[in-house]
């Protein structure tokens, strides 16, 4: 979010809508974040039990540990803007990180420094610190899913699986997962927007292991039968030293449903056998990220309107992941939303 507009007749105008946003990752705080700027009365669901999605940050004995997104990298002047706030605020903090790549091409390992001039940032003290401090103020009700929804004379009304439902929304937004929002929209008898729903985000293990860093890096890049990425947290600020491992998403889904056990065996063989970490290795965390990262294969669909709902839709996956995107999309659905209102407006 930045604007920083003081209050507009268009406010006023609008301040009665109520908006609904579905999921509070960063799509959906900074949709919320943006309407509520312009003036929008708007409330936030999530499954979770806190706000993040897949920028959330474990919270551990050994202090934060991000299983999701390990960092973001800004290119937009809009997203730039949005990091330098955070990072002025302290939410947000450079990663010092050193980087590497590790290559495993038919059993031969390499692991290489691989140094290049990128800025990364992480949310400080978590991952989702950032996506807390867009929510500030914000109603936000977590631990619902929201299971199905009903237009009815111009009004929503969302049935979350906690028994409990809410009603009187003006507009809806879905920033779910494509396969989790096209399961929502057919459980609510609502038109089907995705060709490819289910192929749209592949699935990733990630594994945290305590232990010393590489002296080669701590993002380390991987080009790997099992692996995409490798991070260690050594220098991210307020975490301690684990590593985190990213299985790629053919290894994840070829074993999707292997137990923890399984997960911390494959990442210790690889910590000790490819990154040559002679120290103490300690299993922490497995999670398994079902909608993680986009399938290089499938075209971008962008932000999905469907104004005779009072319906939009989005998420990172509409301009290609990463959380960048995600900000992105956000930021396009609450614009989305506000186009629309002053069309009514000027229309009426
Ligand atoms: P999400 O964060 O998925 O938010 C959707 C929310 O909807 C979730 O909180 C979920 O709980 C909620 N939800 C789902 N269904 C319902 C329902 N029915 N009712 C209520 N709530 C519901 N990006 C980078 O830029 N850099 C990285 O290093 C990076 N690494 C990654 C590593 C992993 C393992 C993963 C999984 C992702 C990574 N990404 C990375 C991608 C990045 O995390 C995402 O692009 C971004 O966080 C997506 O935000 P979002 O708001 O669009 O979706
Ligand atoms: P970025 O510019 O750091 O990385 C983009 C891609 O460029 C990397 O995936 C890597 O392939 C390559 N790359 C960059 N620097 C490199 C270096 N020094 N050495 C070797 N290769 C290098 O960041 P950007 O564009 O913001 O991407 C976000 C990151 O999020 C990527 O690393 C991506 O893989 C990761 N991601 C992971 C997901 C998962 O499920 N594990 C999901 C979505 C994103």
């Amino acid at each position: 979010m930045i604007q920083r507009k003081s209050v507009t007749s268009s406010k006023e105008k609008t301040t009665m809508k109520k908006i609904a946003v579905i999921g509070a990752g960063l799509t959906g705080a900074t949709a919320a974040a943006n309407l509520v700027q312009q003036g929008y009365q708007v409330t936030v669901f999530d499954k979770g039990r806190s706000a993040g999605g897949r920028m959330s940050s474990k919270r551990t004995e050994q202090g934060y540990l991000d299983m999701g997104a390990q960092y973001f990298t800004a290119r937009t002047d809009v997203f730039k803007q949005q990091v330098q706030l955070w990072l002025d605020a302290g939410q947000a903090d450079v990663w010092p990180c050193t980087t590497a790549l590790l290559c495993n091409e038919d059993g031969v390992v390499s692991l290489k420094s691989s140094k290049d001039e990128q800025r990364r940032f992480v949310g400080v003290p978590s991952m989702h610190s950032p996506i807390n401090a867009l929510l500030l103020g914000i109603p936000l009700i977590t631990g619902c899913r929201i299971s199905k929804l009903d237009y009815r004379q111009q009004s929503w009304i969302l049935w979350g699986d906690n028994g409990i439902s809410y009603a009187g929304f003006d507009a809806v937004l879905l920033t779910l997962p494509p396969a989790q929002a096209q399961q929502l929209m057919t459980q609510s008898s609502l038109p089907e927007v995705f060709d490819t729903a289910a192929n749209l985000l592949e699935p990733c293990w990630a594994v945290a292991m305590q232990a010393e860093a590489s002296p080669a890096g701590d993002a380390i890049f991987c080009q790997h039968p099992k692996l995409r990425f490798i991070s260690h947290q050594q220098y991210k600020s307020g975490r301690n030293s684990c590593f985190v491992l990213h299985f790629n998403a053919a290894f994840s889904a070829e074993h999707l449903q292997q137990p923890a056990d399984f997960w911390f065996a494959e990442a210790t063989a690889v910590l000790r056998d490819e990154l040559n970490i002679k120290q103490t290795i300690e299993p922490l965390v497995a999670h398994r990220w079902l909608y993680a990262s986009q399938n290089d294969q499938t075209a971008v669909p962008g932000c999905i309107e469907l104004p005779d709902h009072q319906l939009w839709l989005g998420g990172d996956w509409s301009y290609g992941g990463r959380v960048e995107n995600a900000y992105l999309a956000g930021f396009a659905l609450a614009q989305a939303v506000i186009r629309n209102y002053k069309l009514q407006q000027e229309n009426a």
